[in-house]
């Protein structure tokens, strides 16, 4: 630990014996400190409503200039976000008896709340659509359920935190790539100018992306960390779970927004999110932030946790890079 870091952000290694009931233990006192770190970080660095802080007067200004396909992606996104109410009812029906992963859910719904309302914002001021087709859209969206169930693996606390870690970076990755449209369609250099980082917004619809975005990477970063917390504790079972998640990852509700036809169809024209940029700014982050230094590292991860000697706790296993285990009885 260095003198900078927060002492409730410290990993308390709990000694053995290594019985389930202890490991689950040690696992929930250090989801419980990198909640508490997440919560002061959420609350210090990144408050926003979306009706109040967006730059809508410029969002206006700058609407027309918008293609098609953006407004298409976003009108996509706005229907991935307002899904929010089920993914957070499903994660508080797998987290009702664990009160620090059910908090954690709760925060992180209010976080995405906001999402929708942002993307809302943009297509009404960008001119892009009316309120009216806005409640027809909302009404579409009502119209069906999104269930944790059609996701490969997600039945388990850690599936559900795996599944997350994972859509999460993609979204990250997704709305990146739409800020960085809507800068070009607004004719702004990919870099952000002297005047937006004097005022410290960027313009329009760009800024509101920015903030969400921002959202997207520590969300990743919450659920990356108790994955790793997982990890030192449940090896074989937070790999075998990995695997599990990954083989059969999906974005969540694709098949129930109301425009998911012409969404995939701007997804697959504009090149925004195919096979080999998600291994490439998805999965391998993914694998490198665990880790692991690449596929064969994950799969030699896989089948040697399946090998470990019962009864041994974090003090006595390291995962290396190349995915061997490293085993110390000494400590
Ligand atoms: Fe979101
Ligand atoms: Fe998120």
């Amino acid at each position: 630990m260095t003198d900078t870091q927060e002492t409730f952000g410290t990993p308390t290694i709990i000694p053995g014996p290594w019985t389930r009931d202890a490991r689950q233990k040690a696992v929930d006192q250090e989801t419980l400190d990198a909640f508490i770190e997440y919560f002061g970080r959420a609350m210090e660095y990144r408050r926003w409503s979306p009706w109040h802080d967006l730059p809508v007067d410029e969002m206006r200004e700058h609407g027309h200039k918008l293609s098609a396909d953006t407004i298409q992606l976003i009108e996509g996104f706005l229907g991935v976000e307002e899904y929010v109410g089920d993914y957070v009812l499903n994660g508080l029906e797998v987290f009702r008896n664990n009160r620090t992963r059910r908090n954690l859910q709760l925060q992180w719904g209010a976080e995405e709340m906001k999402h929708g309302v942002a993307w809302e914002q943009v297509l009404l001021h960008s001119g892009a659509r009316t309120e009216d087709q806005l409640k027809e859209y909302f009404a579409k969206v009502a119209e069906h359920r999104w269930s944790h169930l059609n996701h490969k693996g997600m039945d388990t606390p850690l599936g559900v935190n795996i599944y997350a870690m994972v859509q999460e970076r993609a979204t990250y990755f997704n709305y990146e790539q739409v800020r960085l449209r809507i800068r070009e369609e607004y004719g702004l250099p990919e870099r952000i100018t002297t005047e937006e980082k004097l005022r410290g917004k960027e313009v329009g619809a760009a800024e509101a992306f920015r903030v969400v975005s921002v959202d997207e990477i520590a969300h990743h970063a919450i659920f990356l960390k108790v994955v790793q917390i997982y990890l030192r504790y449940f090896p074989e079972e937070t790999l075998e779970t990995m695997e599990e998640v990954f083989s059969g990852f999906n974005m969540p509700a694709l098949r129930l927004i109301p425009n998911r036809r012409q969404f995939i169809r701007a997804v697959s024209k504009t090149k925004l999110h195919t096979a080999e940029n998600h291994r490439e700014f998805v999965h391998n982050p993914v694998l490198r932030a665990v880790g692991l230094e690449d596929d064969a590292a994950f799969n030699r991860a896989v089948q040697e946790a399946k090998l470990l000697p019962q009864g041994l706790g974090p003090e006595h296993v390291s995962l290396g890079k190349n995915g061997q285990f490293v085993i110390s009885v000494s400590a």
